[in-house]
């Protein structure tokens, strides 16, 4: 007991022996050493668990105490408790079998110790991100921190805000002036424009409704030096163009090119010809139709453009001054040369929605913005629900074609020497921006590519099969019922040959759109974050940790739930550990399950959201971190099904598949072939000096300008600026990670000194010096509320250095190039911790808020028939993976299932796949290994010799 006493009092004296052991020759046995884990764990637990922070300046920041460090991840966790980087990448059990210690008694145990830790980590992270980052751009904020009507803003359900207003065409139906709320029709599936999903809300989450924010207003648009410590932060450093942001792309984007190799600045060879490459650094266990996906989610969940275009004014793009020997200095002629960039280039402006000064409110003593100094709307619904298939306002809904012969379904048509459906092409009377011509008609028809191409045609057709498998079961079970409700008649039966089109047309979208958020829940996320913690919490958000059937995940569940985290009859205290509690039976359908269930009892229908007292919308800083543009490579690695899959036949510039050639490169060459070929190539690091060239020299034509040419990757920072993102270390102090002091901790201290690919690192950090500069630091001058000093002071303009020393302009990185460098990630994210962290907040908050995916998922909405067809990933009973895939049993994969359902063809190169995500031919080996190595029917295939 005195030895646990000594533990909990700090464990100090642990410190060195525990180091020292990695170093020595005499290190202590495995056994001592995990006798002394143990004796940290009873050490952990006798200081109990950490409460939640009250202020934004006690967060948690992913950092854990010496003990708790010792215990989950002996000495590997505690030597880089220093570093600013989240403690529980370090953990037993969290990355591959490397992860986990030799000559202990037994590795279950630790590695339970290990990822139930990190486990743990997360869901602290998340409450705390409930807690401070929710801030709503409605004018429903000042509620949120004062309360209304004697209720904690944490508890409030209902917003006027949130009302649909007089010009709305169901003002009437809603209630009009009265009270607000949905029924009838509204209510029984997914509506266009997104209204009636909170039937009590109405307006929330619809087309047009303003981008909130995960950040604080007031550190929102940093070049406006709003206050003075934004002032402190950027010392008059930093606007829209500076630093230059094709500078920028140009030094910091552009992927380094073997000599000779055939590049061709990203358009690779007009043939097509094999020996054209393009260089690009990949990730070995994620793959091009994983890029395609996620620019196939943006498309359902956001977008601040309308129908292809921005703003009426333009404006230029930079290529016109760097900095030389820390001085902004103009780009002469030869500069601009060298660069590659164009001062020629310009674009169109955001469209911003309101831009009045916004009021302020004082509470406790502290005066508040009501909201963003500006806002910009999303002209998409902010919902999971397939809009980008469906449709999201008036225009969009008429490239919507169904099927005259039966209106339940998508208008496929079928296509010379093809199998199956292909959707038809826009026509002369579909709204449409001139650069989609020749594109399929659908909802979203922006930034076409090959990867969506691909995806809508496949989803389309998955619309169908769920509609030809219903008829089927309506024909083998005409009277029986099919679970459906009509709420203006909810005592009548709907018998499934009652179902009429256009109910089986909502039905089949609600399907759809269920198994895109299952598929991206537990296929895709699980594949990002490639490592035991992740596949665990993202089965958790679906199907709760009980769900699972897996003892293990039971005891994580007591450990997390149970032990971890008390109840609490205090509003606000209910409102955090919320998420912890539906960590138990996961997110998804929670509140369907209650008793005396009525479709005509809005206590039913609605009763499973929370909103967590802040209306739900995506934050301008989710758009920020799916800026993900260097997952695309520049050129397709082409194979042919029907040929050697292991061959590639040809190597098509991704540009040739853009647009209107995406659509016809589709009907010539085939679904097959194009699934095949981006199932099996590896997707792009989403790091420093690997974007897509292409997209630094694209030409979009309807851009009436000198060049017609724009650098995406630069015109992704200004988009940011534009949209006042606040920049990297204070968007990290603001989402309660820790912030870096240098530039120099980007560097990832596990690689060893001198080592090539710490090198490369240290190469890079002096180029983001190069670029964002230096200053003379002023201790006077404090920069952020929103952390403090180890020592709880505040922090100043020299984070932590000496009074008046150089430091780096580690304050003006933008976003994206913050995230980007940094090196130190978990095992196998291929994302970065700061994406992350806007990632747990916003994921599962959109499952939280989405009626459909909670209370109203039942055979309500959906028929029996539909419930059935998510839960177990398409009609008849769940299929199961053979074998145990990293440990665990698990059903064939969501989108396995999709793709052999719907392109038959490649059901044979499937066989062997376990996620669709994970290049198709690698061989996965074992525990969550990232080697790059093939499958024994793969060994031909060059890819793997690279
Ligand atoms: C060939 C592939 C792609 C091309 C040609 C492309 C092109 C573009 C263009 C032209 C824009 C609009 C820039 C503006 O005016 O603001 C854009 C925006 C964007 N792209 Fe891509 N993109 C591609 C792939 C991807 C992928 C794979 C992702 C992954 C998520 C992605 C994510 C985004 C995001 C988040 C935006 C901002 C949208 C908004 O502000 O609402 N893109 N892209």
């Amino acid at each position: 007991m005195k030895r646990l006493l000594r533990f909990a009092a700090g464990g100090l004296c642990l410190f060195p022996l525990i180091f020292a052991s990695a170093q020595s020759d005499n290190a202590p046995s495995p056994k001592k050493l995990e006798a002394i884990e143990l004796e940290a764990c009873a050490g952990a637990a006798l200081q109990g668990f950490r409460p939640i922070a009250d202020t934004r300046a006690q967060r948690f920041n992913g950092k854990v105490t010496l003990l708790t460090a010792l215990c989950r991840g002996g000495n590997n966790a505690v030597q880089y408790r220093f570093t600013p980087w989240v403690d529980w990448g370090n953990y037993w059990g969290t990355g591959d079998l490397s992860s986990l210690p030799k000559g202990y008694l037994s590795t279950s145990a630790v590695q339970f110790r290990g990822v139930t830790g990190a486990l743990l980590d997360l869901e602290y992270q998340r409450i705390e991100l409930i807690k401070f980052n929710l801030f709503d751009n409605n004018g429903t904020y000042q509620d949120y921190i004062v309360g209304r009507d004697g209720r904690v803003g944490a508890a409030i359900k209902t917003w006027p805000q949130l009302r649909l207003p007089p010009t709305n065409p169901y003002y009437a139906a809603v209630g009009g002036d009265g009270e607000q709320i949905c029924k009838g029709e509204l209510i029984r599936a997914r509506t266009l424009t997104g209204i009636c999903n909170d039937i009590r809300n109405p307006l929330m989450g619809s087309t047009g409704t303003p981008f909130a924010r995960n950040v604080e207003f007031e550190t929102t648009f940093p070049d406006l030096e709003q206050n003075q410590l934004t002032m402190n932060r950027h010392g008059g450093r930093i606007n829209l163009m500076t630093p230059d942001p094709q500078v920028i792309s140009r030094k910091l984007f552009t992927r380094t090119q073997t000599e000779g190799n055939g590049c061709n600045n990203g358009f690779g060879s007009p043939t097509f010809s094999t020996s054209a490459n393009c260089d690009y650094l990949k990730a070995p266990f994620f793959n091009v139709l994983a890029a395609y996906w996620i620019q196939f989610m943006t498309h359902d969940w956001f977008s601040h453009m309308e129908e292809g275009h921005n703003a009426a004014e333009m404006m230029s793009v930079g290529c016109t001054s760097e900095k030389v020997n820390n001085v902004e200095t103009p780009l002469t002629a030869e500069d601009v040369q060298k660069l590659g960039c164009r001062p020629a280039d310009s674009v169109d402006k955001a469209y911003v929605q309101q831009d009045s000064p916004p009021g302020t409110f004082t509470s406790g003593g502290k005066t508040y913005l009501q909201r963003a100094p500006k806002t910009f709307s999303n002209n998409n619904t902010a919902w999971w629900d397939a809009s980008q298939l469906y449709g999201y306002d008036d225009t969009s809904v008429k490239r919507v074609k169904r099927d005259p012969n039966d209106p339940a379904k998508m208008l496929l048509e079928p296509v010379a020497g093809q199998q199956g459906g292909y959707l038809p092409v826009l026509g002369p009377g579909d709204p449409a921006a001139p650069q989609w011509t020749g594109q399929e008609s659908v909802a979203f028809p922006d930034n076409w590519t090959i990867g969506l191409s691909f995806l809508h045609n496949l989803f389309a057709r998955e619309h169908n099969s769920f509609v030809d498998e219903f008829r089927k079961q309506a024909k083998r079970t005409p009277n029986a019922d099919s679970g459906l409700r009509n709420p203006t008649a909810a005592a009548q039966v709907i018998r499934y040959k009652d179902v009429s089109a256009d109910e089986l047309f909502n039905v089949a979208r609600l399907v759809v759109a269920a198994e895109i958020a299952k598929i991206h829940t537990t296929e895709w996320t699980p594949q990002l974050l490639y490592g035991e913690p992740l596949y665990k919490g993202m089965n958790a958000n679906w199907n709760g940790l009980l769900g699972t059937g897996d003892p293990d995940d039971s005891k994580a569940l007591s450990n997390i739930v149970a032990k971890g985290f008390g109840t609490s009859k205090n509003a606000t205290k209910e409102s955090q550990w919320y998420s912890a509690f539906a960590s138990g039976p996961g997110i998804f359908g929670l509140g369907s399950k209650v008793p005396h269930y009525s479709i005509t009892n809005p206590d039913k229908v609605n009763g499973g959201v929370n909103h967590f007292g802040s209306p739900f919308n995506f934050p301008e800083e989710f758009v920020t971190v799916y800026r993900l543009h260097p997952l695309v490579p520049d050129l397709i690695e082409y194979r042919e099904v029907n040929k050697d899959p292991n061959q590639i036949a040809q190597k098509v510039a991704v540009i040739e598949t853009f647009e209107g050639k995406a659509t016809e490169a589709m009907r010539s060459r085939g679904m097959a072939n194009w699934g095949l070929s981006m199932g099996r190539q590896q997707l792009g690091l989403l790091t420093l000096h690997n974007h897509p060239m292409f997209l630094q020299n694209i030409k979009l034509p309807r851009l009436d300008t000198p060049t017609q040419q724009v650098d995406i990757p630069a015109l992704d920072l200004i988009r940011d600026r534009e949209h006042g993102v606040p920049r990297f270390n204070e968007f990290r102090r603001q989402y309660g990670l820790r912030q870096m002091t240098s530039y120099d901790d980007f560097v990832d201290q596990h690689l060893a000194p001198g080592s090539p690919a710490r090198l490369q690192q240290e190469e890079t950090v002096k180029q983001l010096r190069e670029v964002y500069g230096t200053h003379v630091c002023d201790a006077s001058k404090v920069i952020t509320d929103a952390q403090v000093n180890d020592d709880g002071s505040p922090i100043n303009d020299c984070l932590g250095h000496p009074d008046g020393s150089v430091v780096d302009n580690i304050e003006d990185v933008d976003t994206v190039v913050g995230w980007l460098a940094e090196y130190t990630r978990p095992h196998g994210f291929a994302i970065s911790e700061t994406q992350f962290v806007v990632f747990i907040l916003n994921a599962s908050r959109r499952l939280f808020s989405d009626r459909f995916f909670t209370s109203s998922f039942r055979p309500e909405f959906y028929t029996q028939f539909g419930v059935d067809w998510v839960n177990h990933n398409g009609p008849g009973p769940i299929q199961m993976e053979a074998g145990t895939p990293n440990g665990h049993k698990q059903p064939v994969s969501p989108l396995k299932r999709v793709l052999m359902r719907n392109v038959p063809e490649l059901t044979p190169q499937l066989k062997t796949v376990v996620n669709a995500f994970d290049p198709w031919g690698r061989d996965r080996g074992q525990y969550y290994s990232l080697e790059w190595k093939p499958q024994p029917s793969a060994v031909g295939d060059p890819a793997f010799q690279q």
